[in-house]
């Protein structure tokens, strides 16, 4: 397969074209190496993943669509994946800007073009977010209610939600949205919490603990993310859509939710180091808890994510401290 996978220098992109190039799918991977967070990182991810033949890289940016347009003409993919967005819930609080630009310009001008050229299929990534202030122990199913984003990151998750359904309904384009839970693990993104607290513990800073430590979430380790959005990226058409419109969402996400104090106490094992914490209120945006339904995650791919907490934790200390000659 012809695979053109966005984000491929970020977190999530980097290990699904390890992945899928190492069997042997053509991958381009395209990414505007923004200096959103460290851009020596994302291009250290591109150096591992040049090391295969079936891995090509270009620096574009999604808003540019001419550009976008003729990588479509040339490498013709059967497939899009779509992992290219300005995350991270709390920096959209100060830029909603570059999400709008980014996040719907740049979703638009993606999807306009998979639709364009026919592609089979258009996997992109949505968010846990899109839930809101809901109480996640009554999340029942992807249709439950999404109207009520919290942050304009948020927002623009919902948005490529609603822009594919009407995609795939107009233009029969095969689209899946796949909310993500919480995504950790090694090569991971310094600006999530597991990466920050292993930084700060490791150099005696003080770590920030929102809602005085209040807080839960669904962690899901990069393995089995990966190897079930690739199941979801490869798997073929099925027939029995609702209202026959080849439109999709489901959660990725672990179904065991894990408090913040746990989640720092097992840092603080595995660095054998303790923190010193700043307690601090909520901050707007964010949910005091998620927690994956994973019912039709298991239907549709007949997995869900199994890894424990204290094996991801120790995995990415591990990758960390390789990473930065920590000994
Ligand atoms: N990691 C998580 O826990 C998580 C959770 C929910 C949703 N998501 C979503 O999954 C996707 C991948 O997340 P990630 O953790 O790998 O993030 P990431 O920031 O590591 O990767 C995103 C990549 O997209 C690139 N990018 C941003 N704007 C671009 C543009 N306009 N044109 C081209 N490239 C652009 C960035 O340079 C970056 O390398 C994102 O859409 C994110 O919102 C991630």
């Amino acid at each position: 397969m012809k695979i053109l996978i966005t984000g491929a220098a970020g977190f999530i992109g980097m290990h699904l074209a390890r992945t899928l190039s190492t069997k042997k799918h053509k991958i381009l991977g395209i990414d505007n190496l923004n200096n959103y967070y460290s851009t020596k990182l994302k291009k250290d991810r591109i150096k591992i993943l040049k090391k295969s033949n079936y891995f090509k890289f270009l620096k574009v940016d999604l808003k540019n669509k001419k550009k976008l347009n003729l990588i479509f003409k040339k490498f013709q993919p059967d497939i899009v994946v779509n992992l290219a967005a300005q995350a991270g819930v709390r920096y959209s609080l100060k830029y909603p800007q570059k999400y709008l630009s980014s996040n719907i310009i740049g979703f638009f001008n993606l999807i306009e073009l998979a639709s364009n050229y026919k592609i089979k299929h258009f996997v992109y990534a949505s968010s846990s977010s899109v839930y809101g202030s809901r109480d996640f122990n009554k999340l029942n199913s992807e249709s439950d209610m999404t109207d009520t984003p919290l942050s304009i990151y948020a927002v623009t998750k919902k948005t490529n939600e609603n822009m594919a359904y009407t995609k795939s309904y107009l233009n029969n384009l095969r689209t899946t949205g796949v909310r993500f839970f919480t995504v950790y693990g090694p090569w991971g993104r310094p600006d999530m919490a597991l990466f920050k607290f292993t930084k700060k513990i490791l150099s005696n800073k003080e770590i920030e603990v929102y809602n005085n430590g209040k807080m839960s979430r669904s962690f899901t380790y990069i393995d089995d993310a990966i190897n079930i959005l690739e199941k979801i990226v490869l798997k073929k058409q099925k027939k029995n859509y609702k209202y026959n419109i080849p439109f999709d969402i489901v959660n990725l996400g672990s179904k065991t939710t894990i408090k913040l104090t746990s989640f720092i106490k097992i840092i603080e094992k595995n660095l054998k180091k303790k923190s010193i914490k700043r307690f601090l209120p909520l901050q707007d945006g964010d949910s005091l808890s998620t927690k994956a339904s994973t019912k039709k995650l298991k239907l549709l791919c007949g997995s869900e994510p199994t890894t424990k907490i204290n094996k991801g934790i120790k995995n990415f200390i591990n990758w960390y401290k390789k990473y930065y000659k920590i000994t």
